[in-house]
């Protein structure tokens, strides 16, 4: 039985594709969720709009400093496979239920795949930055979304034949739900225009948990909402932040977290997105929407290198010229990355049931 984890809003879009997958081929697998990410609109509605099976089990661990939290997982998974021993546990992507539970398996001697495996951003300052070297170094099948990945695995010694490179499965889900996202047409009880707006994201505790750096974020979207409507879905985290500065932030409109489809529409028919999130890099290149990245580097190079992406920084300035240029120019025109098909899920599974089969004949 193959054990599948998801803890976190990213995780959600990667895991259904592949969980999806594995049921449609019959292969005995159970969902765990963390519980690291637990209100509704951060967790319950991306289950329902993204077809994916309910966990089998919830482990509830809810938020708490990096060490609490990471170790509250750890203890809860332990119980699990200890309970319903798995022959592979499968986790994605860079929260700290990615580390927690690959960490927990490999201590019990149980494999561990990696989906979205190598991406760096260099910045040992960002939580995920940590949690993805570290779960790299104990996964035994890596498997990358873009070809950084393997360079960035192979340069830090891991053997090239744990690395498979599969594509994005995030992607899977995006062509999965695009069109039924845009015929929601979110922008109308928004008030706005399609291709008349921005769409903004921001959450990253670098930016909003330094009063200076949102005082700076605060100034740059207002004068970019001069020239063009912003919408801006605020995370709890930034709320919090945010109600602690105390700053009026119109006329860009806040609004509470968006299910997948209401964003993914919103995306869709953006002028420009500005965001300091990895996976909206992402997608805004699969669906060739301008974007701004509000942070000093990306460990998603070929967003920049292929797609819409352009680094603007964290200052004031830099957003808003980043901003504007993109307004002027239309942005570049884009390029889809290779294997961001719609079908890296299949290939995860393909990679999985290879496995299987190799440690069946082993052990016979
Ligand atoms: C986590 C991930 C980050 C990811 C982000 C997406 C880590 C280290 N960080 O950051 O990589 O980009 O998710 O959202 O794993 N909160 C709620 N309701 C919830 C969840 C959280 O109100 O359902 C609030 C709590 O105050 C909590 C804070 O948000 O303390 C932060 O949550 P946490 O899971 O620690 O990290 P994120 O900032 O969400």
């Amino acid at each position: 039985m193959i054990c599948s984890v998801v803890g976190a809003r990213p995780n959600f879009m990667k895991m259904a594709p592949v969980v999806i997958e594995m049921r449609r081929r019959g292969m005995p697998n159970m969902l765990v969720h963390t519980g690291q990410h637990y209100d509704a609109a951060m967790s319950a509605v991306f289950f329902d709009e993204l077809g994916m099976p309910q966990p089998d089990v919830f482990l509830g661990v809810g938020s708490g400093s990096h060490a609490d939290q990471t170790a509250r997982i750890m203890v809860a998974f332990e119980q699990v496979c200890l309970d319903r021993p798995p022959e592979l546990v499968i986790v994605a992507g860079d929260v700290n239920s990615t580390l927690a539970c690959a960490l927990t398996a490999a201590k019990l001697g149980i494999p561990v795949a990696h989906v979205e495996a190598g991406l760096r951003s260099f910045d040992r300052s960002m939580p995920e930055e940590i949690n993805r070297v570290l779960t790299d170094h104990i996964a035994d099948i890596l498997l990358t979304s873009e070809p950084s990945g393997a360079v960035n695995l192979r340069q830090e010694g891991i053997a090239g034949e744990k690395i498979h490179f599969v594509g994005n499965c995030m992607i899977d889900s995006l062509r999965s739900h695009l069109a039924r996202a845009q015929e929601r047409k979110p922008w109308v009880h928004l008030g706005l225009e399609p291709g008349c707006y921005g769409l903004v994201t921001v959450h990253r505790p670098s930016m909003v948990d330094d009063p200076a750096k949102l005082e700076q974020l605060r100034g740059a979207l207002c004068e970019v909402a001069r020239s063009l409507p912003l919408v801006f879905p605020v995370h709890p985290r930034t709320r919090k932040r945010m109600e602690a500065l105390d700053r009026r932030w119109d006329p860009v409109k806040l609004v509470d977290p968006l299910g997948y489809l209401e964003f993914l529409g919103l995306m869709a028919d953006a002028r420009l997105v500005l965001t300091d999130s990895g996976g909206i890099q992402e997608e805004t290149t699969a669906l060739g929407i301008p974007c701004a990245t509000l942070r000093d580097n990306t460990e998603r190079p070929v967003t920049v290198e292929l797609g819409t992406n352009r680094i603007a920084g964290t200052t004031r300035e830099g957003i808003v010229s980043a901003a504007l240029a993109l307004l002027a120019s239309g942005g570049p025109p884009p390029g889809i990355p290779e294997l961001w098909d719609g079908r890296a899920a299949q290939r995860v599974i393909d990679v999985i049931a290879r496995w299987q089969d190799l440690s069946n004949r082993s052990e016979q």
